[in-house]
């Protein structure tokens, strides 16, 4: 297989102006992907797009809120106009939320399902549509632990939209299946970013509790994601793959 083995690909990556979705764009457009590279700060979307075109990749900076629901679809289709295709989505913007549960509010609560779940069922929606057309399609969600063993340093609300991330994620591996699209989730551990150094167990030593000594880099996360957009994991679909240091086995 070619070093460039996405060469003809055209990948979106939301949030992708810094920590996860920055590390996982740049990885992607190493393997010669095409990016869309998408956050609500465009500066930062831009910097990172202007990055990767240094670096003799291709890539255009959008602004996109990915709970701008009224505009979604439009907004989609304006993204898909740039190259004319997309091959891969990654679903990987989000906030994250660490109330006690006697203080999470349904606004809290409403704002957290919206930016990290709805958002995730309406731009696949969108996307979908465009990728069932094509016949092809990789569809990565990044979920959490949380999703998996309750929120921690996160809270409820955060736990329960990633766990939905999840079961959607198993939803479009079954409806996508007949189009060649794949639609796989991962759930990170402890990922040093701009949010993860907001988040208690930033504190704490990673020696003392991760199995493999440290903390998770966003590159960590970046990694498997390429391996999940790319054909090299054509046969997996519905899967979820925990990226932990052995925090969660
Ligand atoms: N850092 C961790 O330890 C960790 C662990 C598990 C899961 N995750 C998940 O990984 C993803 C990325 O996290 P990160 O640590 O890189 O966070 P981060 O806060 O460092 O970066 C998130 C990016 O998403 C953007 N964003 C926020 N709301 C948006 C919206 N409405 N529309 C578009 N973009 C928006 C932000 O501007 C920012 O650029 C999130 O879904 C997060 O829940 C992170």
């Amino acid at each position: 297989m070619n070093h460039m083995f996405l060469e003809d690909k055209v990948a979106v990556v939301t949030g992708s102006g810094r920590g996860i979705g920055e590390a996982i764009a740049r990885r992607l457009a190493e393997f010669g992907a095409k990016l869309v590279v998408t956050d609500i700060n465009l500066d930062s979307a831009r910097k990172v797009a202007n990055d990767i075109c240094a670096n003799g990749g291709k890539a255009e900076a959008v602004f996109f809120d990915v709970a701008d629901f009224d505009n979604i679809e439009e907004k989609v289709h304006g993204i898909n106009d740039i190259f004319n295709r997309i091959d891969i989505w990654v679903n990987n913007a989000g906030i994250t939320g660490s109330l006690p549960i006697e203080e999470i509010t349904q606004e809290s609560w409403d704002r957290m399902i919206n930016i990290d779940l709805k958002s995730v069922f309406f731009c696949t929606q969108a996307v979908f549509k465009i990728m069932k057309k094509q016949n092809y399609g990789r569809l990565v969600h990044i979920s959490s632990l949380a999703a998996l063993r309750g929120g921690r340093s996160s809270d409820a609300s955060y736990a329960a939209a990633k766990a939905g991330v999840v079961a959607l994620s198993k939803c479009f591996a079954l409806h996508g299946a007949a189009y060649n699209i794949t639609s796989n989730a991962i759930c990170p551990g402890n990922i040093i970013t701009p949010m993860g150094k907001t988040l208690s167990w930033s504190k704490q030593d990673p020696r003392a509790y991760i199995p493999l000594g440290r903390y998770g880099t966003a590159e960590d996360i970046a990694n498997a994601v390429l391996f999940f957009a790319s054909d090299l994991s054509s046969y997996i679909t519905g899967d979820t793959m925990n990226i932990s240091g052995g925090l969660y086995m």
